[in-house]
């Protein structure tokens, strides 16, 4: 049955804004529904990147000339920005990386590395992405720790109880995403980090899914690490963002050598900038991160705020949780299709299988019809494992994503099953 739902015909974000949207694709209309693996850009944050590349441009943190300063103050603005998005206490607890890949491998071989013993245990969920399972097990093999995994239910839940089993003195460091970004399943990030501080351990939330979807406080939650993937959020490649608490964040060694992070350094000896310069060597990503301040200006409207943030963000998620049941209410309409994954709380991934058809050949039919679908493990191999099937089939749905893109996306599924038989 498909429930009475108002029907979205103008998406929150205007597809009008994001060009890419607007091309065609097989010579059929876009229905991009591909969002979790990375997002269109708004063509306001593109040219705003593009007029500062050509008219403000210069080095960061360096020069004392008028353009450096200018696009110091640019790139610096940018962080100031980020603290509000995740409401963290003091902007130097804001550090800009490549992406949240980065993010994860600094934080284990900067912060777990030095830290771990033979013995001692990193506490993961069956959710994981690999970004947040191999840089774990790559401190795990050079320490002696051990990666754990806690189980989820059938319906894509985490298990809180074997969450709580696995949690003992010797677990020094968990770490979980925010939103699964194959099944969609929304984690009780605050609960969870309140458990694994219960036991002395220290906790890092991947935020790949949530940052474009969700409110995020930090502070409330209680994260001690917290990253980030901005190409997910609509904006530049090659931004990432690690938050880590500042006590922390000081304590732990430079990730990367090299120009910026340094406070003097002669052949003998070398001393380190201050927060955040530590942890940013070499010339950073200035263009990507004054292109993400732009897209933050462009999701919450320029002079935004903390209220005027979370207010706006929450009704992207509010507004993609509509869309996603729309969806599934039609998906579940066709025979042999099976969506993965029922938590409670979800957020805009409908990730499904269908009877007699490779995910993978299921997406080049979509394809053929302008329907844009990850196929795939998702990079998430031990949950493909655990839901028992080698891939899946995943709509992501973003604040652009409307009411129609579901009848496209399932009239595609349709019809790719009649040829499949
Ligand atoms: N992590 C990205 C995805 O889920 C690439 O598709």
């Amino acid at each position: 049955m498909i429930q009475e739902l108002p029907k979205i015909s103008i998406s929150l974000f205007p597809k009008s804004d994001f060009p890419n949207l607007l091309t065609l694709v097989n010579g059929q209309p876009l229905a991009y529904l591909d969002s979790a693996a990375s997002a269109q850009k708004p063509h306001v944050a593109t040219e705003a990147t593009s007029m500062f590349v050509e008219h403000q441009y210069a080095n960061v943190h360096r020069g004392v000339h008028t353009l450096s300063q200018l696009a110091t103050d640019a790139y610096e603005r940018v962080r100031d920005q980020v603290k509000v998005v995740l409401n963290a206490a003091d902007r130097n607890e804001i550090i800009f990386t490549k992406g949240c890949t980065e993010s994860v491998n600094l934080v284990a071989q900067s912060f777990a590395r030095p830290m771990l013993r033979p013995g001692d245990e990193i506490l993961l969920t069956e959710l994981e992405h690999h970004s947040n399972i191999v840089p774990w097990q790559l401190v795990a093999q050079a320490t002696g720790a051990k990666v754990v995994a806690a189980r989820i239910h059938d319906n894509g839940e985490l298990d809180l109880e074997d969450f709580k089993s696995k949690l003992n003195a010797n677990t020094k460091i968990v770490a979980f995403t925010h939103i699964s970004n194959a099944l969609g399943t929304i984690l009780p990030a605050k609960e969870l980090t309140a458990m694994a501080h219960a036991v002395g351990a220290t906790v890092l939330i991947d935020g790949a899914q949530s940052g474009p979807h969700a409110a995020i406080d930090v502070q409330d939650i209680g994260a001690d690490f917290y990253v980030l993937s901005i190409h997910k959020m609509y904006g530049p490649t090659g931004v990432g963002v690690l938050f880590g608490k500042l006590n922390l964040l000081e304590a732990m060694p430079p990730y990367q050598g090299g120009g910026s992070m340094i406070r003097s350094v002669s052949f003998e000896e070398t001393t380190f900038a201050e927060l955040p310069a530590k942890f940013e060597a070499g010339t950073p990503n200035i263009a990507g991160v004054v292109g993400l301040g732009a897209t933050l200006d462009y999701i919450a409207g320029k002079n935004w705020n903390r209220e005027t943030w979370v207010n706006r963000i929450s009704e992207i998620g509010d507004y993609e949780a509509t869309v996603r049941e729309y969806g599934v209410s039609l998906l579940a309409e066709i025979d042999g299709l099976t969506v993965h994954g029922d938590a409670e709380e979800m957020a805009g991934i409908i990730s499904f299988t269908v009877k007699n058809a490779h995910p993978h050949d299921l997406g080049t039919i979509l394809d053929q019809h302008g329907v844009a679908v990850r196929a795939g493990h998702h990079c998430c191999q031990p949950l493909m494992h655990r839901l028992g099937v080698p891939a899946t089939a995943r709509a992501s749905i973003a604040a652009y994503n409307d009411l129609e893109d579901m009848d496209r996306l399932a009239a595609a599924v349709q019809s790719a099953k009649e040829l499949f038989g």
